[in-house]
């Protein structure tokens, strides 16, 4: 099911999605040893990162882990773990050994077997199976990708949890989690701000649909944060 949630400003929304990561992980490492949660990658969450990283407990004890990378070094300005890093990971002291990055550098399919292996080690699996991460953060693309899952790709039919893909947007070489790893999550939160998402977002409402893969990730709890700009014009 889809939750829509819409807030006043890019501000009010990454807020929003700050606060619930945190309410999230607070309830999680109640119930259980540790909480899995993957980040999403491009640039809208910076901002929700770094409100986080001040609303996290020392005490935390999360594991990081990330919906996609770019099949660049860590340290490059295209990383997902860079952006990762910067905002959340290094302001809010988490230790390294808890941060699962996806190996840009390496050879994409060498890279992603290794993070299925990882996944699948420390990320306690539900009755099929599949790592049942806690929480996935995601964002939406204008065309309607989410991670690097884009439209009509193979990856959407992919039985891997980890897949290299060749994408649309700059740089094309990345590796991405893929759908049934997403759908397990216990949650998911979508967060898309400004005019230029408007058009996805109405999309990803409308129903499942290959031609805009985010949509396929109606039938997991997804929570999808949007900001006024970026809000369907008619209530859905
Ligand atoms: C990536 C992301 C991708 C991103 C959307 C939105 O690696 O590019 O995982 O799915 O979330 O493309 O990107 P922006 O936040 O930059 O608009």
């Amino acid at each position: 099911m889809i939750r829509l949630e819409v807030h006043r400003s890019p501000e009010a929304a990454s807020q929003a999605v700050a606060a619930r990561v945190a309410a999230t992980l607070a309830a999680a490492g109640g119930a259980r040893a540790a909480a899995h949660v993957a980040l999403a990658g491009g640039t809208t969450p910076r901002r929700a990162y770094e409100l986080l990283a001040s609303l996290l407990p020392h005490t935390e004890t999360t594991h990081w882990w990330f919906g996609d990378e770019r099949c660049v070094p860590p340290d490059d300005p295209e990383s997902n773990y860079r952006l990762a890093r910067e905002s959340l990971l290094a302001p809010a002291g988490i230790p390294a050994a808890r941060v699962h990055r996806i190996r840009g550098e390496d050879p994409p399919g060498l890279a992603a077997a290794a993070y299925e292996r990882e996944l699948r080690a420390l990320v306690p699996a539900g009755a099929d199976g599949t790592p049942t991460l806690d929480l996935a953060l995601l964002g939406l693309g204008e065309d309607g990708h989410t991670a690097s899952l884009f439209p009509h790709d193979a990856a959407l039919d992919a039985t891997d949890l980890v897949v290299p893909v060749v994408a649309a947007k700059p740089p094309p070489h990345r590796i991405t989690l893929t759908l049934p790893v997403l759908r397990a999550a216990r949650a998911i939160l979508m967060l898309a701000t400004g005019e230029a998402k408007r058009d996805a977002v109405a999309r990803v409402l409308a129903g499942p649909d290959r031609a805009t893969p985010a949509s396929l990730l109606a039938d997991a709890d997804l929570t999808l944060v949007v900001d006024e700009a970026a809000a369907p014009r008619t209530p859905p």
